[in-house]
């Protein structure tokens, strides 16, 4: 028989199962509250614009054929000439050569790692950090060095040799938390001095409930450079969290050599994003991209806010959580004593509450990283009041259980 463990090549020794997709195989059985997987609200998704679209393109030959044809493997250039404006209008200027279309932003993660990570290179990134983009830099068995929490910490003397900095500037996964634009302005510096690129993750950036919306690094950075080829800035953005997540469509954003070689690797891996899902996408976003985000922004700030209500009336003083002004997340701290990885498996088997707890987003290995064990994370994107006030109700009843052995 053969000894398949032999066989596998060295970079998948680092690469372990994501904790979330498991523990969604465990959960479809049981009567569970849900409170840790951040699935976009299927109540959101755009069916009737998508409909029309999908018709218009079966009703007409011409458009039929490029559907189901290969497409270019930069992506389709109507999908490319749109986000390039819809950059544009939004605060970074840039044009068709500046994108590549990708299989969601999960695949820009991928890519951007396996353009920029040879094996022992330094990859730093935000501490917690989004458990796919760990689990895709992984593969390309990096080091990893934590970005610290308090800007006044970046230095180039302690941060420099680092490829890339990953971050999510917008509402974070997990933490919900939203970079400043001091902090947005001493990251561009941070990469300024030492020479490294920013990985900017904008999935969540159309998704804000309160507040002035903060520019993105992208933006920024073609500010302070005066040209998108300029800048050290690559940034995945997608449409999984405002049109719908199954078309897989998402893109990079930045300059266009990066791009071209980015190009390479997408002929490599694919050759290309299905040709039918860009034309589909495209014609949704061109009318209803704005009534799409509107929509998600109603249905999560409602969610939020009972998550929030919930988390204030029934957890005990000495739990702490964030405040997101958007995204899908909130971070819960309990007691420094407690284990949230022990907290978690309590919730889910004694109370049928499952929440992913804080560990799974710290990289492995980092050298100057402490895993703050007590963490756990909520998603609300699913959760409407009656069941968040219920599930965090059980929280509530265990943190005391717990709290007091
Ligand atoms: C921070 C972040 N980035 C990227 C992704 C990947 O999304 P997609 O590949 O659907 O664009 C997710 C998915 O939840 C995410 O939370």
């Amino acid at each position: 028989m053969t000894d398949w463990n032999s066989l596998y090549a060295s970079r998948m020794d680092g690469v372990v199962a994501s904790d979330i997709r498991e523990r969604m195989k465990l959960l479809a059985a049981r009567e569970i509250i849900h409170l840790g997987g951040g699935l976009p609200d299927p109540e959101i998704f755009p069916y009737d614009a998508l409909s029309a679209a999908s018709q218009a393109i079966w009703a007409d030959r011409a458009l039929a054929r490029t559907a189901l044809q290969y497409a270019p493997s930069e992506g389709h250039g109507p999908l490319r000439t749109w986000i390039a404006e819809y950059l544009t209008r939004t605060g970074s200027p840039c044009g068709v050569d500046n994108i590549l279309i990708t299989n969601g932003s999960q695949q820009g993660l991928d890519f951007i790692a396996k353009l920029l990570l040879s094996p022992g290179d330094t990859a730093m990134v935000e501490i917690p950090s989004f458990i796919g983009a760990l689990r895709a830099f992984d593969a390309y068995q990096p080091r990893y060095l934590g970005l610290p929490e308090d800007a006044d910490d970046w230095r180039a003397e302690t941060l420099s040799g680092a490829k890339f900095c990953y971050v999510g500037p917008d509402f974070r996964n997990p933490t919900g938390t939203t970079m400043t634009l001091d902090e947005r302005n001493a990251l561009l510096d941070l990469a300024d001095t030492t020479g490294m690129a920013l990985v900017e993750d904008g999935c969540y950036e159309q998704l804000r409930y309160d507040g002035a919306p903060i520019p993105s690094l992208l933006s920024l950075a073609i500010a302070r450079h005066g040209d998108i080829e300029k800048i050290p800035v690559l940034q995945t953005g997608t449409f999984s969290k405002t049109i719908a997540p199954s078309l897989r469509v998402g893109w990079i954003a930045g300059p266009a050599d990066a791009i071209r070689k980015l190009v390479l690797i997408k002929q490599a891996s694919d050759l290309a994003t299905s040709a039918l899902n860009q034309m589909l996408l495209l014609e949704v976003v061109k009318t209803h991209l704005d009534a799409s985000i509107a929509e998600a922004c109603t249905v999560y700030r409602a969610r939020r806010d009972s998550m929030l209500k919930a988390l204030a009336d029934n957890m005990p003083e000495a739990v702490r959580w964030t405040m997101p002004e958007g995204g899908l997340y909130v971070w819960v701290e309990l007691p420094d004593h407690m284990d949230a990885t022990v907290f978690a498996q309590r919730a889910l088997a004694e109370h049928s509450v499952s929440i992913i707890s804080g560990a799974a987003f710290y990289p492995a290995g980092a050298s100057n990283v402490a895993v703050r064990r007590n963490t756990f994370r909520l998603s609300f994107s699913m959760i409407g009041a009656d069941p968040a006030r219920t599930g965090v109700e059980r929280l509530g009843v265990l943190v005391r259980e717990m709290a007091v052995v």
